[in-house]
């Protein structure tokens, strides 16, 4: 058989862009900070993914399904021989059949979990509306997500596997064919207008989409949590306890914390914070109605979690199991540098933490000379 060009331009940009847009994905869902970066490459993924699948059914010779091998007789020969040369097939082998399916299948959960994670976890995106009333299972969806995230790279990993066993060990042209377009084939593919049209529709809205995810405020990275303006709601807790440090977020503690730290003000992290009696009961009324157990946040409930298996009274957030989880990677050296000072400065690292917020994309890390 020679060689025919049956992989058209679209697709071997489609499936570079894939292997971007998952690695990079990929990567930046271990960064806290780039949260909202991690989101827009998966869901610039999806954007490639569905377009695959409609050239899955419009798409010429060999990219179309009904082209695809399910045979389980192939599939078995292919897999049992993976030495020796077995049939050629033109387009897709077996193997690589069920894993362009089975990809296709789990992007589009990892990704519907992953944006279910977002709106219910963090108040962000296309599903915020259900945080109020599921946040307390946040971390299923979380951990639904990273299940199929992993099980997509391990599908990655045995196609890759096919690949190089395909190239190096049966001198298939699988590989070359991705980059050349060119594969042993008995007759040559061409594209008809509309599937012209479409390919290039393909690879510009996949890259517009990356773009606009990226550097827009658009409402699949869009925040729905609201700033708390303290001042307004409680006065003299803004101006009291903001006199001599940033505005902690009541909802950053649980009520027993607030009463026990409300009842001591006089032995105040070795200050006398203390005021007269109905300026207290009306501060830590306020407190407690902001408490943590009042809250649907995130952070709040991860304090909560964590002050569980804890015996004493903790009055400080920075003092809670959950903060030092969370800051496990900051350097100690960092908190004690001259812009920080101390690791009760929340408010120099989490922009609009003093409203309440508290976004992974509003870390901002000093920078410290050494
Ligand atoms: C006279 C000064 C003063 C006043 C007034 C004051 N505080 Fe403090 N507060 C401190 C100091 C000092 C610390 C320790 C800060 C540090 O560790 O760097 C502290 C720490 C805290 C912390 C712990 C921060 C952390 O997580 O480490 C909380 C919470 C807190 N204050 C709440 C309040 C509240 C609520 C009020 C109002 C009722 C208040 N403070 C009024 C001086 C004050
Ligand atoms: C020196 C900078 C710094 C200071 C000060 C600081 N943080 Fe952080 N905080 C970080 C960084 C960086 C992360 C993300 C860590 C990571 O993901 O590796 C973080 C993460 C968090 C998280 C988890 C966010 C999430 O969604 O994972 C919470 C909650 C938090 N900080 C609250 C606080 C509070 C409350 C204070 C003050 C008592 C505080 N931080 C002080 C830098 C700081």
């Amino acid at each position: 058989m020679t060689k025919k060009y049956i992989w058209p331009v679209a697709t071997r940009l489609a499936h570079v862009l894939i292997i971007i847009f998952f690695a990079v994905a990929y990567v930046l869902g271990d960064f806290d900070e780039l949260l909202n970066q991690h989101v827009a490459f998966g869901l610039a993924l999806g954007v490639v993914f569905v377009f695959r699948v409609i050239w899955g059914f419009i798409g010429p010779k060999h990219s179309r399904f009904r082209d695809f091998n399910f045979s389980l007789g192939d599939l078995k020969e292919y897999l049992l021989n993976p030495c020796s040369k077995t049939k050629e097939y033109e387009g897709h082998n077996p193997a690589s059949s069920y894993a362009i399916v089975a990809m296709i299948a789990v992007a589009f959960l990892t990704i519907l979990t992953g944006m279910l994670a977002y709106g219910i976890q963090e108040n962000h995106g296309v599903f915020s509306f259900l945080h109020n009333s599921y946040y307390r299972e946040m971390e299923v969806f979380e951990e639904a997500h990273e299940i199929l995230a992993n099980l997509f790279l391990a599908i990655v990993g045995v196609h890759i596997a096919g690949a190089l066993i395909d190239k190096f060990i049966k001198n298939g042209d699988a590989i070359d064919s991705m980059i050349s377009g060119y594969k042993r084939a008995t007759e040559e593919v061409k594209l008809n207008f509309s599937q012209k049209i479409f390919s290039f529709v393909w690879i510009a809205v996949s890259l517009l989409a990356i773009f606009y995810l990226l550097f827009t405020n658009n409402v699949f990275v869009a925040s729905h949590n609201v700033k708390q303006d303290y001042a307004a709601l409680h006065e003299e807790f803004y101006n009291e306890c903001g006199s001599c440090h940033m505005i902690y977020p009541p909802n950053l503690l649980p009520k027993k914390s607030w009463i026990a730290m409300m009842k001591d003000l006089e032995n105040h992290f070795g200050d006398d914070a203390s005021i007269d009696d109905s300026l207290n009961h009306s501060i830590l009324a306020f407190l407690i109605k902001k408490s943590a157990e009042n809250s649907t946040s995130q952070a709040s409930l991860n304090i909560l979690k964590s002050l569980k298996d804890v015996n004493k009274t903790v009055i400080a957030i920075s003092k809670t199991p959950y903060w030092d989880e969370a800051h496990k990677d900051v350097d100690d050296e960092l908190f004690n540098s001259e812009q920080v000072l101390s690791k009760a400065n929340c408010k120099v690292c989490h922009i609009d933490i003093e409203y309440g917020i508290i976004e992974n994309n509003l870390i901002k890390i000093p920078k410290v000379e050494k």
